[in-house]
């Protein structure tokens, strides 16, 4: 069993898509173990994309992710990790396949509505960074 860290991105929060989002992760088997709705300040966006500091769309992407609220999501399964990413789509939806959630909903490179951890390592630093043990209902 396996945790990964989902979060829906200000551009899905707006386009009221998080049950549609939620239902497909729970159609892929992938049971959410802690959910909430946050705004993040400047500071805290930067210091969940401290690994992209030195990348070009770093202030873009940060000033994105603190422009409305967002879900931040636990999901829990077998393989959870790369079955998020599967579900998710490539982080370019025009390279996405086709079905989707990137395919089908994001509208750039950026604004692409949901993020999710992409290995182990970071799935464990990502999920620490929104939820407390005692937040987390397996
Ligand atoms: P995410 O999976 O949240 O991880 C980093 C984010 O940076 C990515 O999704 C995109 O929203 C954003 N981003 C913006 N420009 C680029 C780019 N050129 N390459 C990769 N990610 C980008």
């Amino acid at each position: 069993m396996q945790r990964t860290l989902s979060l829906i991105k200000p551009d899905g929060v707006a386009k009221n898509i998080i049950g549609e989002i939620i239902k497909r992760f729970e159609g892929a088997g992938i049971r959410v173990v802690a959910m909430k709705k946050l705004h993040l300040s400047q500071k805290q966006a930067e210091g969940f994309y401290a690994v992209h500091k030195e990348r070009p769309f770093f202030k873009s992407l940060t000033e994105f992710m603190t422009s409305g609220p967002i879900v931040a999501m636990v999901l829990e399964g077998e393989d959870v990790i790369a079955k998020n990413r599967k579900l998710m789509g490539a982080t370019n939806f025009k390279e996405a396949e086709e079905g989707t959630i990137r395919r089908e909903f994001a509208t750039d490179i950026e604004k692409n509505v949901v993020h999710g951890s992409d290995a182990p390592e970071t799935a464990a630093f990502e999920i620490a960074y929104f939820f407390s043990t005692m937040e987390i209902v397996g």
